[in-house]
């Protein structure tokens, strides 16, 4: 059994996600407790090499279907080697995506592949994060922040915008399914504001 405490952030590109992953993390950190900081697509040696496969290339490489098969097959690997090893050591993990985007990303804009993306969730995850934090954006203001890094890894965000603002929606509806451990949360604001709502809602489930 599980014990530590898994706690996600979700969002569109560019919505401030990563930043106040990392705030959190440094946080908790000098409060000395013990946290594992992780990312996906990737978290680990093998999902790494599948995340270079989702994110670089061609925006029509794969087909949706082939996209689900991947991220999951990545998200698996995470689990088996880093998640859960973590939280079985009572760790505190706080990744940078999870399951619910590939709802949001792969169930939710292409047709409606969500009846797929939850039934191999269900075989091959089985797993849901204790708390997830939506960071909610204006696509507009967030698709600017996020090419602005110029990473390479923009094959999302090459759909555009119309395509951001189904995902924002996306991700406000999932809120609304899990309202158990979905926090939304507002991200356009200074940083330091956001991560100080944010760490509440950590203390509060510590
Ligand atoms: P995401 O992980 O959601 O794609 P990032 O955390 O990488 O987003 O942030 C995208 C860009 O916006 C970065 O250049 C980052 O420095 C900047 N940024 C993050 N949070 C804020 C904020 N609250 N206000 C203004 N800019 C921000
Ligand atoms: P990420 O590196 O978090 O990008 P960003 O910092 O711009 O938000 O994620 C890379 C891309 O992969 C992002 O556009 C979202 C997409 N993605 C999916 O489509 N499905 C998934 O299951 C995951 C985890 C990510």
């Amino acid at each position: 059994m599980s014990s530590g405490l898994f706690i996600t952030f979700e969002g569109i590109d560019g919505s401030g996600k990563s930043t106040q992953a990392k705030m959190l993390v440094e946080r908790l950190m000098a409060d000395g407790l013990s946290v594992l900081h992780t990312r996906e697509p990737g978290g680990s040696d093998g999902a790494e090499e599948i995340r270079q496969l989702l994110l670089t290339g061609d925006p029509d490489r794969w087909s949706a279907e082939t996209e689900i098969l991947l991220f999951t097959a990545a998200r698996r690997d995470h689990l088996e080697k880093v998640i859960e090893p973590a939280t079985e050591r009572g760790d505190i993990v706080i990744s940078d995506r999870f399951a619910d985007s590939t709802r949001v990303y792969q169930g939710a804009t292409r047709g409606d592949l969500r009846p797929m993306v939850d039934r191999l969730h269900e075989q091959m995850i089985g797993r849901e994060p204790d708390l997830t934090f939506i960071v909610d954006m204006d696509p507009q203001k967030a698709l600017s922040r996020g090419l602005a890094r110029g990473s390479g890894e923009d094959r999302f965000e090459d759909f555009g915008l119309g395509f951001q603002e189904t995902l924002r929606h996306g991700f406000l509806s999932l809120a609304r399914d899990f309202q158990d451990r979905c926090v939304v949360i507002d991200g356009d604001r200074a940083a330091e504001q956001i991560a100080a709502e944010i760490l509440a809602h950590v203390m509060d489930r510590l």
